[in-house]
C-alpha cells in the first residue's frame, strides 16, 4: 500500500491518493486514513467515481454508526444518506453558510463524508475552518472567559421558516422544526480522540450562550464567528466529480460556495455519530 498525503493548507486538510473505497480499507489502510482524519480534520479521497451508496456507508461505519437526520429525508433505500442536490434552477444551497453539522443534537455528528457525483462546470467548493486553531489564536484572558461557557444549539433558526436552509423547502420536513429542542454544549470542546481544545459554537445552530439572553450573547458571539472564519485558519476543497470529502465536524465548520447559477450540483452525505461534547 502507498498513499500518498498532501496538505491543502498550512492549517487544515489534506488530499490523501492512493485508496480505493469501493473495494474497501484493510486494517493498516483505514489506520493510516484514521490517523490522517485527526491530524488533518478534513481529508480528500480523489476519484471515488464508482461509489455506491452501500460501499459509501461501510466507509462511514468504519468510523462509528450512521447518524438519520431528524429534519431531512435520507434516500428512500438508504435513510443514512442524504442527497444534497441544487438544481439548475435553485437560488439556495444546502449548507451555504458557517456551520458544523448536527451540533443542533444532544451528541452531535463525529464526521461526515460527502461523495460529489455530479459539479458544476466551475465553482461549488466548499471551505472548512479548523476551529481549534481559531482556540489557539485567542489571547489568555478570552480563553478564560470562555472556559467555563456553555451555549445553546437548536435547529429552529436555520431550519425553521425564516432560516437560510434551501432543503427547508424541499427534502426536509419542517413540521417538527419550530419545536426543535435545545442543548447546552461546551463552547470550548475538547477532542475526545486527540484531546485538543477546540471552539464549538457555529453561526447557524448556535442561539446564545447558557444563562444569557441572545441580546447578551450576540456581541461575543459575532465576535468568535468572525475570528472562526479567519482565512489563515481554512481550507478549499476543489471538487472533482467522484472525490470523498470526511471532516471532523467536532474541530471544523464548513461552508459550501454557492458560485454556480445556472447549473447542477449533487453530492450524496453520510454522518458518522458523534458522542457527547465535554
Ligand atoms: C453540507 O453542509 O453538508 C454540504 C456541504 C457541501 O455541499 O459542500
Amino acid at each position: 500500500m502507498s498513499l500518498e498525503i498532501i496538505p491543502l493548507s498550512g492549517t487544515l486538510g489534506a488530499e490523501i491518493f492512493g485508496l480505493d473505497l469501493q473495494s474497501g480499507l484493510s486494517n493498516a489502510e483505514f489506520d493510516r486514513v484514521h490517523q490522517a482524519f485527526l491530524d488533518h480534520k478534513v481529508i480528500v479521497m480523489r476519484g471515488q467515481k464508482s461509489l455506491q451508496p452501500e460501499q459509501h456507508k461501510a466507509f462511514a461505519r468504519r468510523f462509528g454508526t450512521l447518524n438519520i437526520h431528524p429534519y431531512v429525508k435520507g434516500m428512500k433505500d438508504h435513510p443514512e444518506l442524504l442527497e444534497i442536490v441544487k438544481e439548475k434552477e435553485d437560488k439556495v444551497n444546502f449548507g451555504g453558510g458557517w456551520h458544523t453539522d448536527m451540533s443542533f443534537e444532544e451528541t452531535p455528528a463525529l464526521g461526515s463524508i460527502l461523495h460529489a457525483i455530479e459539479m458544476p462546470p466551475y465553482g461549488g467548493d466548499t471551505l472548512f475552518a479548523d476551529q481549534q486553531a481559531a482556540y489557539d489564536a485567542l489571547s489568555t484572558g478570552l480563553k478564560e472567559t470562555l472556559a467555563g461557557l456553555k451555549a445553546v444549539h437548536s435547529a429552529s433558526r436555520e431550519y425553521g421558516v425564516h432560516g437560510t436552509s434551501a432543503m427547508s423547502r424541499k427534502s426536509m420536513d419542517t413540521s417538527m422544526v419550530e419545536t426543535a429542542p435545545e442543548y447546552e454544549h461546551p463552547v470550548v470542546r475538547t477532542h475526545p480522540e486527540t484531546g485538543r481544545k477546540g471552539l464549538y459554537v457555529n453561526p447557524a445552530f448556535t442561539l446564545r450562550f447558557s444563562g444569557w439572553s441572545t441580546r447578551d450573547s450576540k456581541p461575543l458571539l459575532d465576535y468568535l464567528f468572525h475570528h472562526s472564519r479567519e482565512e489563515r485558519l481554512t481550507c478549499r476543497v476543489r471538487w472533482q466529480a467522484g472525490d470523498v470529502t470526511m471532516w471532523d465536524n467536532r474541530c471544523t465548520w464548513h461552508y459550501a460556495l454557492n458560485d454556480y447559477p445556472g447549473h447542477r450540483r449533487h453530492m450524496r452525505r453520510a454522518t458518522v455519530n458523534g458522542d457527547k461534547p465535554f
